[in-house]
């Protein structure tokens, strides 16, 4: 790892020094809250793309867990920038985490105050075939109802469904799965939300959907109507997935991620859609901080 700093409870330690005991609840059970930042170069130094969203995501996650972090939104954000300054990151994923470092066994009610520490690390593509295009499989693994686990939490805990249906999909030779829900509704990819094109129009699933309300999804939706493209939030049905003209993710880490085979059909061309082309190219200069219409977005280090 590249890494030598973490942030850990408003100190920087060694990367090699932060450790927990196995004995920890957030080991044995999944009680952790996580973000997943990026964070670019751009002209005019590096800068983290909307942190305050992501902190308050963090501090959100924490809250419906009634979790102790013992730190505000403020002071993340604050940390945020420190972490990417000390390690001197140009092009980065930077990953708060807040755990318990108690050992105990059973569950016990958080009344301990949470740990919080920040990683960031260069990071490039998440899929390695990001330019081409993934191909995905509709998981036989059903995404958990909001009922059941809250979607809007980024709880450790979660992940264990993304891990099932991702490794569902891996087994069966695909890049990514897709997720439904038991009301035959799409959901969401396993860490990425799920954007449709069908004549022209944007279609996402709509709020009630089981999925995590993603910030690059915030961001596409406000840059497609920026564009002047028709945004529909709404149930979406499996079998539009096979039907549509442009299928996408977006995420932190797939950021927009063209999608071109679905249960071995194939999307539209095949190849990267006209409408996914110029939503990920907006996406890119925002980022970069060479298209200004977002620069609020931009967080300078
Ligand atoms: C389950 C899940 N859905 C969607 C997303 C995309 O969210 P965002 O764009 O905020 O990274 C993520 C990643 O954080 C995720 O873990």
């Amino acid at each position: 790892m590249m890494q030598q700093y973490i942030w850990l409870n408003g100190k920087f330690k060694k990367f090699e020094d932060v450790k927990v005991h196995v004995f920890t609840p957030t080991i044995q059970y999944g009680l952790g809250i996580f973000e997943g930042i990026r964070c670019y170069k751009t002209a005019k130094g590096v800068a983290v793309f909307r942190l305050s969203e992501h902190a308050r995501r963090f501090v959100e996650s924490a809250k419906i867990y009634k979790f102790k972090l013992g730190i505000t939104q403020r002071q993340l954000e604050n940390a945020v920038v420190e972490t990417v300054r000390k390690n001197k990151i140009k092009n980065g994923y930077i990953r708060p985490f807040a755990f318990y470092d108690n050992v105990v066994m059973g569950f016990f009610y958080p009344e301990v105050q949470m740990n919080v520490s920040i990683t960031a690390i260069e990071y490039g593509n998440y899929f390695k075939n990001k330019e081409a295009g993934i191909k995905c499989k509709v998981s036989s693994w059903q995404k958990v109802n909001s009922e059941i686990l809250p979607p809007q939490a980024k709880v450790s805990g979660n992940y264990i469904s993304s891990f099932l249906s991702r490794l569902d999909a891996r087994d069966s030779g695909f890049d990514e799965a897709i997720m439904v829900s038991s009301d035959g509704h799409v959901a969401e990819g396993s860490g990425e939300n799920v954007f449709l094109v069908k004549e022209g129009r944007l279609i996402t699933p709509s709020k009630g959907s089981n999925f995590l309300l993603g910030i690059t999804r915030d961001s596409v939706i406000k840059m497609a109507q920026s564009i002047g493209l028709v945004v529909e939030e709404r149930a979406v049905h499996r079998e539009e997935l096979y039907t549509c003209d442009e299928l996408f993710f977006t995420g932190t880490a797939a950021e927009i991620t063209p999608v071109v085979d679905v249960d071995k059909r194939k999307v539209g061309s095949g190849k990267m859609g006209p409408i996914t082309k110029m939503l990920s190219d907006k996406f890119s200069r925002t980022v970069s901080g060479e298209d200004k219409e977002f620069e609020e977005w931009l967080t300078y280090v």
